[in-house]
């Protein structure tokens, strides 16, 4: 199956930037953004059974069980959106297990990502990022207080409150990150085995580094077309 645009999976500790790079990378190759933390949110924001569900795990700073997360995935890469996979796609907070790293491969019916982009940042950087992290409930845009919206603390963008995540209290924020040691590097190892994982520097001036980000993806992209 040959794509249009690159297929990539984007890494990276809790606070790492993920969300914040994935957007910027989907709008510049004008790909899909899969971000499984924002559809979760969405899903508990309108009260669906799905959301309600995740919602009890998302604020405790567990993770959400395999087979949900899963049915999530499928649904937007295989049933709904086959085209999604053609046109290419970034997934951002997916997979963070090595189940859901072995079904992706399924999803894909075998077929190469194209690269893995691991943002890498040291645990105290994200524990200062994240405790000073405010969002946007209506469209999820990310602030910091220090640097807040224009009129503090109501979106530039939509207008909609700007609050900090349950799920970014001290507590919940320490189980996301044990987690992470002991479910998702095991899947940072997984992908290095396979010679298509990248190591960014995600410290710094964010332009420099989505260049870092984008220059990673072009150099594993090109060899595909
Ligand atoms: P999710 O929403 O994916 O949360 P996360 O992985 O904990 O990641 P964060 O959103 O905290 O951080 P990020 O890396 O996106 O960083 P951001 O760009 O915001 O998942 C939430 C929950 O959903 C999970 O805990 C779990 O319960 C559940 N879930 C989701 N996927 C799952 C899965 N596959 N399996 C099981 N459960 C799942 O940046 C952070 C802050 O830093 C922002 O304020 C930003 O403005 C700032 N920042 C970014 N870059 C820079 C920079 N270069 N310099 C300075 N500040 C920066």
């Amino acid at each position: 199956m040959s794509s249009q645009g690159p297929r990539v999976v984007l890494l990276g500790k809790q606070g790492a930037g993920k969300g914040t790079q994935a957007s910027r990378v989907a709008e510049h190759y004008a790909i899909a953004h899969l971000a499984t933390g924002d559809v979760f949110r969405a899903a508990a924001r309108d009260e669906t059974p799905l959301g309600l569900q995740a919602k009890e795990y998302i604020d405790r700073g567990e993770l959400v069980p395999d087979p949900i997360v899963i049915g999530v995935v499928r649904e937007h890469l295989e049933d709904n959106d086959r085209q999604l996979v053609e046109a290419g796609f970034i997934l951002d907070g997916f997979p963070r297990t090595q189940v859901q790293a072995v079904e992706l491969d399924v999803v894909l019916e075998g077929d190469a990502l194209d690269v893995i982009v691991n943002l890498d940042v040291p645990t105290e950087v994200v524990l200062a990022r994240i405790a000073g992290r405010r969002v946007c409930v209506q469209c999820g845009t990310n602030y910091h207080v220090d640097s807040p919206p224009t009129e503090p603390w109501w979106c530039d963008k939509c207008g909609g409150h700007v609050v900090q995540r349950d799920d970014d209290r001290e507590d919940a924020v320490m189980r996301r990150l044990e987690l992470y040691e002991i479910q998702t590097l095991p899947v940072i190892q997984y992908y290095r085995r396979t010679g298509r994982l990248v190591n960014v520097p995600g410290q710094g001036d964010s332009n420099d580094v989505f260049a870092a980000v984008v220059a990673a993806i072009d150099a594993r992209w090109e060899l595909r077309r």
